[in-house]
């Protein structure tokens, strides 16, 4: 076992010169995280590849929310993962699965006890959080953008259901689509500003749910004081994640902020009811 632990923190290495270190495979992911957009997937895969029984997959592979990538196949799926050990955990993460009709009936196919994560964090500010992120895009390239305030309110000034940054966030309408085709033992709800505010104890939590040895240690996470947020390492790597994740909010208008709050409260409530979690996200 001594033996393979050490091959463990090995295998990310091969993995990055594209070398098959003896003794493994490429395997379908047991653990798929499926969102959600803007409140940490990727911060959250990063953190959980210190494992050193994970191996992750890090490029979003659109495989089962994309009908033309879902062709190739699972055997095709199956070649762009990295190489793993038998007892490592293969992760890989696409933030729009969450939303998508065809991907919960899609991913229960290709192994029915697979292992869900789904982060979320209060909706009001994923939606602002999103719509930062389009402003950003468009401002690099010189694109003309939309006001918020045009963007999330309608003509007759309520909130824009047809707007794709308000349909993501209502939580409630997409996780019953999951809990249609998954049980709820097999789905992890992750608080994504818990995981930004002391990403240890959420590690753990995710650490048992994958029944994953104990690894995760105080010592992996350590706030950056110049960046306002945690950093995180093992014994062969230490990472921040790039500026562009901790990007400044425009300022929005405290009663525009209000509005969106008490919308989705309603949802909000279904949501903790549902997954059995109350985050007692801000109502108004
Ligand atoms: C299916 O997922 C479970 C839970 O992650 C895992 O233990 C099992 O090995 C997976 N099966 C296959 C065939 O990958
Ligand atoms: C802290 O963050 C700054 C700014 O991004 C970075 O340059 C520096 O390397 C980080 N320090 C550590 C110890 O991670
Ligand atoms: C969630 O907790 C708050 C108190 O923090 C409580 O007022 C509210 O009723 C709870 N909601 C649900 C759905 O349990």
């Amino acid at each position: 076992p001594t033996e393979k632990i050490l091959h463990h923190s090995t295998t990310e290495l091969y993995n990055k010169k594209r070398i098959k270190f003896r003794g493994t495979q490429r395997r379908l992911p047991q653990t798929v995280i499926v969102g959600v957009r803007k409140c940490g997937t990727r911060a959250l895969l990063e953190m959980l590849a210190l494992h050193s029984y994970v191996v992750k997959k890090s490029e979003e592979m659109h495989f089962f929310d994309d009908d033309d990538i879902y062709e190739n196949g699972l055997e095709w799926y199956r070649k762009k993962m990295p190489y793993s050990f038998d007892n490592q955990v293969t992760i890989e993460k696409t933030p729009s699965y969450f939303i998508s009709r065809e991907a919960p009936a899609r991913i229960k196919e290709m192994n029915e006890s697979v292992r869900l994560l789904v982060i979320v964090r209060e909706p009001t500010t994923r939606v602002i959080s999103d719509y930062a992120q389009i402003l950003d895009s468009k401002k690099l390239r010189g694109k003309p953008y939309i006001p918020f305030e045009k963007r999330v309110l309608n003509e007759v000034g309520e909130i824009n259901e047809n707007y794709i940054a308000i349909k993501i966030s209502q939580y409630f309408v997409h996780m019953v689509r999951w809990l249609r085709v998954f049980s709820l033992e097999q789905i992890l709800v992750v608080d994504g500003e818990q995981l930004v505010r002391d990403p240890f104890p959420e590690l753990k939590k995710v650490e048992k749910f994958l029944k994953l040895p104990s690894r995760f240690t105080p010592w992996n996470f350590y706030f950056n004081e110049t960046k306002g947020f945690y950093c995180f390492r093992n014994e062969n790597r230490q990472k921040c994640l790039p500026p562009s994740k901790g990007r400044k909010h425009p300022e929005i208008d405290p009663q525009l902020v209000s509005k969106l709050r008490r919308y989705f409260a309603p949802f909000n409530d279904h949501f903790y009811e549902l997954i059995g979690q109350n985050f007692s996200w801000l109502t108004s």
